[in-house]
């Protein structure tokens, strides 16, 4: 960390970046890297607060033994028990004889199943709205359910006014350099400026089922004077306050952020990304203040195209038959915007298939399972390849789109 650690009076960063993970939790790529975040709060009782994953321990290490400065922990506050920042608690646990873990009634199940070193004697759980008093610090307690597993909870710092809220307010990318030196946040403080995009991938993809239950903590919160957000990944908020939480706030209330139309296709021999491509141009052209946003699925980073999805208010899925139903990378794309609950908005359906076009009827079927979602009729359907009546039908569907 190149810059000041502190971030109010008597709390610090001490968590650690990485910048050359292949994928976050197996399946997310993070060409800016992630950060793990820790915070340490010095007072009459030491708080550590959240461990990190196992990836960078010694960094994190060594951040906690130097603002410990020889002395001993007294509290181990987790908030969550995912891996990515509860790594290191069996070994700070057994580091420290006499550390005290607090938690939710939830979390010590899943500590028992993550350790095999059974320290139930020294753990603290805590309930709804009670507070720990480390001195001139006092952490109270928010069960947060489900953002993003059932054990979460969040802490609120009363005297500075910070809200720890776990993997909520979290975003990819770390602070630093990557390792061909071009990408990192390069602060450890949010900017609105550069926040939402990485920070909407993340909440969509990880977040995104929970939306109920984001609302849900949103509205126990709103009663805080807030005026920092520590989340688990990514930088701290704490300028412009209000933009985050509209926007946390549209996002778990499955309203669109923006209008626009994300036309995500997939093809097998062109044709299908030619009728794509095609509806694009002609609603450029006749709507040029329109955001079209138009993705690959094939190439494409999948969790982004769920992001865009979620982002616009209308959607257009363009794909071939395939194997007498959808080929499998939209099928993929649609099966992922269930399992995020996608709902509330408009959906229009290109298919196309040589001999007994199906894609457009699997597609109908996924969409009209889903809850709230209008389909534009008729879909359109391409016989093999792009005809005069195709092209016309495109122009039909673009006027409807728009
Ligand atoms: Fe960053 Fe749900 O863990």
């Amino acid at each position: 960390m190149k810059e000041s650690n502190i971030i109010a009076q008597g709390i610090k960063y001490i968590g650690a970046d990485d910048t050359d993970l292949d994928l976050f939790e197996g399946q997310y790529i993070v060409p800016e890297g992630i950060t793990y975040n820790s915070y340490f709060i010095d007072d009459e009782k030491i708080a550590v607060l959240d461990t990190i994953d196992q990836r960078r321990t010694e960094e994190w290490l060594a951040n906690l033994e130097n603002e410990l400065g020889g002395r001993t922990p007294d509290y181990l506050i987790v908030h969550h028990m995912e891996p990515d920042h509860a790594a290191n608690i069996c070994l700070l646990m057994e580091k420290y004889p006499t550390l005290i873990a607090v938690c939710s009634q939830k979390a010590v199940a899943l500590m028992q199943r993550f350790f095999e070193t059974d320290f139930t004697s020294r753990i603290k759980v805590v309930k709804e709205g009670e507070t720990l008093s480390l001195g001139t610090h006092t952490l109270q307690f928010f069960m947060t359910p489900m953002i993003h597993w059932p054990e979460v909870m969040m802490s609120y710092e009363q005297s500075e006014k910070i809200l720890f809220s776990a993997d909520a307010f979290g975003k990819f990318g770390a602070y630093s350099k990557t390792a061909d030196g071009s990408k990192g946040i390069g602060s450890m403080w949010g900017d609105k400026v550069e926040w939402a995009c990485e920070a909407r991938r993340y909440y969509f993809n990880i977040v995104g089922k929970y939306g109920a239950m984001v609302q849900n903590a949103l509205k126990k919160l709103s009663n805080l004077d807030i005026q920092y957000i520590c989340p688990l990944h990514g930088p701290i908020l704490h300028d412009d306050l209000p933009y985050f939480l509209n926007l946390y706030n549209t996002w778990s209330s499955y309203k669109p952020e923006n209008n626009g139309i994300f036309i995500a296709y997939s093809s097998l021999h062109g044709n299908t990304e030619k009728a794509a491509l095609l509806l694009a141009d002609i609603i450029r052209e006749q709507a040029p203040e329109l955001k079209v946003s138009v993705s690959d699925l094939r190439h494409d980073d999948m969790a982004e195209a769920i992001e865009d999805a979620f982002r616009y208010d209308r959607l257009v899925v363009a794909a071939p038959t395939y194997d007498g139903g959808l080929m499998p990378v939209m099928n993929d794309f649609i099966h992922h915007l269930a399992i995020k609950a996608y709902q509330n908005r408009t959906v229009a359906i290109i298919e196309n298939g040589s001999w007994a076009p199906m894609a457009g009827k699997k597609m109908h079927e996924a969409f009209e399972a889903m809850k709230g979602i209008k389909i534009i009729e008729p879909m359109v359907t391409i016989e093999s390849t792009l005809k005069a009546k195709t092209i016309e039908d495109l122009k039909t569907l673009a006027k409807e789109l728009i």
